[in-house]
């Protein structure tokens, strides 16, 4: 509140008491005052979505004194936000014409309806939101349609859409309950969608991996297919899946499963022929030394991520081939070289299934969320940061656990470890290599001192450390592993609701990706993101301005410490505070549902016979 016009108003009040006659007037003020201080309020929730982008905004002192690489990539973060927030569609109108203008094709039909929904949930609909869903859609026009419609139809873990009615099915009760959440997502949607079948991913580990070379054919068919029919020759009625139905033919893909570590090849088949991955095979042995890259990558500024989207791309980083669990040993391996279509909550860029957000987005379990709680105030949170998790990531075992990230991530963030490091003492952190201090000037700043520094605000470790194979103990099993002791302890593990009483809160990789992230984007902490797997929401939160990115490689966290800790406090809770805010705007349950409604639609297009006819043209008429 602004003390200076509070108290006015006050003196107003007090004035028509005394008069006792005019109370009415006072009750008047008093609603006015509300109303005004209420708009007051409002108006700062809101402020965030559309920052201040004007020249004196850059102009503050202290980003003049600093002038470092995070303040320009802040500042170019920040604009860039802006100008998509002006692609804002506000009417059907204008968000049929922009699709039309992307995508090269009508809207399918039910857009209408679609719409009318997103307006009514107040969801904010810039169609550059959307585009993973052509990404994720498109190579799927090079198929024969009713090809798609009898895969999918038998596969062991489907929903099931009839005639406004949702149901699935599952070969496995014991699995966590991912199919019954996504379900009850599409039932939202209901009676809006056309009949179809979603087949569905439900283990942690992402699946198809289709050759490069033919997803580049796939995609350049469906480029060549791309019309704006006349509206003369549109329908509107999809055909419906009654064929399949009646006939029920089984169809089994032919799916590689492997208990070694094959899966970086496989993954960088799926490479550009021209890219550095492709030729470069997974690790002969895991004795040998980790390739861990001495500076930092094409797609950093100045050694900061200032391409998100290029910094999850293992097809740039040959060396995540001995740096992450998934090209280790994952715990589990199935994949697939031929496109069928297949819903996830995660993938590698390289993957071809069809993003839909993560399962465990959808539950209210305060293990993933906080519950309730966002947390305390920005000024009443310590000045520090808090990890705490399992060592997955994979199977790690005596022979090869110090190529899983998670481990690195633990070992990096150990000041006792990054201190005997300093002195010469290598064999301590055998999952990484101190990079030269001239890479980032935190380094020379605290040469000598890094592991002092890191241990004044990181607490960081597991609080199991999951190792294979497992060794029992009483009822159940050890939590510790014998190989990894003398590099880490298991910690006791802090609820999320603690977590965010910290103001950082860095999110790496699990298995695949993290399911904590909406809770922490949706917290009042700064998030900080380093991720090789893509999600549904990547178009839509945007680094630098809703969280911090970092490299896979975790090499440049030190330098963003220092700089949010030095001097940059009012950043981080700027990014904090908008991260929030908007999570709150396109982040919502709401927001989900409305983005795998729109899927749906494009999905149940791309399987129809008609699906060159299928159009919402209805504007046009
Ligand atoms: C890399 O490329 C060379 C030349 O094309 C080829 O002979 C070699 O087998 C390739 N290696 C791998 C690991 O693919
Ligand atoms: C790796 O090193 C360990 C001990 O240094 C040795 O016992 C093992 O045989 C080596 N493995 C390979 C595949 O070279
Ligand atoms: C970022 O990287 C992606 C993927 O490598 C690329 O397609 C995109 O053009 C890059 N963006 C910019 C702004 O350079
Ligand atoms: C940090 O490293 C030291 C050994 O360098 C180890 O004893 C300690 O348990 C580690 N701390 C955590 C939290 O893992």
């Amino acid at each position: 509140m602004r003390p200076d016009s509070a108290k006015p108003v006050a003196s107003y009040v007090q004035l028509a008491m005394y008069r006792g006659w005019q109370r009415y007037i006072a009750l008047t003020a008093i609603v006015v005052f509300i109303v005004y201080f209420g708009f007051l309020l409002r108006q700062d929730s809101l402020n965030p979505i559309t920052p201040d982008l004007s020249p004196s905004q850059f102009e503050h002192p202290a980003l003049k004194v600093s002038n470092h690489p995070i303040d320009h990539l802040i500042k170019k973060a920040r604009f860039g936000f802006k100008q998509l927030l002006g692609k804002r569609s506000v009417t059907l109108e204008q968000a049929a014409s922009r699709y039309r203008e992307r995508r090269g094709r009508h809207p399918p039909p039910g857009f209408d309806i679609w719409f009318k929904a997103a307006q009514k949930k107040d969801a904010i609909v810039v169609e550059e939101f959307f585009d993973r869903i052509h990404h994720d859609i498109n190579p799927f026009w090079a198929l024969d349609p009713h090809d798609m419609r009898v895969q999918t139809h038998t596969q062991p873990q489907v929903i099931h859409v009839r005639s406004g009615k949702a149901s699935w099915v599952t070969d496995d009760d014991k699995r966590p309950p991912w199919i019954q959440l996504w379900t009850a997502l599409v039932e939202e949607m209901l009676p809006h969608l056309p009949d179809l079948d979603m087949v569905v991913n439900v283990m942690d580990e992402t699946r198809i991996l289709v050759p490069w070379e033919k997803i580049d054919s796939y995609v350049a068919t469906e480029e060549k297919m791309r019309k704006l029919i006349h509206p003369d020759d549109a329908i509107s009625q999809y055909s419906g899946l009654s064929d399949v139905d009646a006939a029920n033919e089984p169809y089994e893909p032919n799916w590689i499963h492997s208990e070694t570590n094959t899966y970086w090849d496989h993954t960088r088949a799926a490479c550009p022929p021209d890219s550095i991955a492709r030729n470069i095979s997974s690790l002969a042995s895991f004795n040998d030394s980790i390739d861990y890259p001495t500076g930092p990558m094409e797609y950093t500024y100045k050694g900061f991520v200032q391409n998100f989207t290029a910094s999850q791309d293992a097809c740039r980083q040959p060396h995540l081939r001995g740096m992450h669990g998934t090209f280790i040993e994952s715990v589990s391996m199935s994949t697939l070289h031929e496109l069928l279509p297949m819903f996830g909550g995660s993938k590698l860029p390289q993957n071809n299934e069809i993003l839909i957000p993560g399962a465990m987005y959808l539950t209210d379990d305060p293990f993933y969320s906080g519950g309730r709680t966002h947390g305390v105030k920005w000024a009443a949170k310590k000045d520090a940061l808090v990890w705490r998790g399992a060592a997955s990531g994979g199977r790690n075992k005596v022979d090869n656990w110090w190529h899983f990230h998670r481990h690195r991530w633990v070992q990096m963030m150990n000041g006792t470890t990054v201190s005997a490091m300093e002195a010469g003492d290598e064999s301590r952190g055998p999952s990484f290599k101190l990079i030269p201090p001239e890479t980032y000037s935190v380094l020379k700043k605290q040469k000598g001192k890094l592991g002092q520094w890191l241990s004044s605000f990181a607490d960081v470790g597991f609080n199991i450390l999951e190792c294979f194979p497992r060794v029992p103990s009483g009822k159940g099993y050890l939590k510790t592993c014998e190989y990894t002791d003398p590099f880490m302890e298991v910690m006791q593990s802090v609820p999320m609701k603690t977590q965010y009483k910290y103001k950082y809160l860095p999110d790496v990789d699990g298995n695949s990706f993290s399911a904590r992230w909406r809770g922490f984007l949706l917290s009042t902490s700064m998030p900080l993101k380093a991720t090789i797997y893509a999600e549904w929401h990547d178009d839509r939160m945007i680094p630098w301005v809703h969280f911090v990115p970092f490299d896979s490689s975790y090499m440049d966290i030190y330098g963003i410490m220092d700089y949010f800790l030095n001097g940059h406090d009012a950043e981080a809770q700027r990014i904090a505070e908008e991260g929030r805010v908007w999570a709150e705007s396109v982040y919502r349950r709401d927001d989900m549902m409305l983005y795998v409604w729109r899927l749906l639609l494009e999905y149940a297009r791309v399987v129809d016979d008609n699906r060159e006819r299928l159009a919402f043209v209805e504007d046009l008429r």
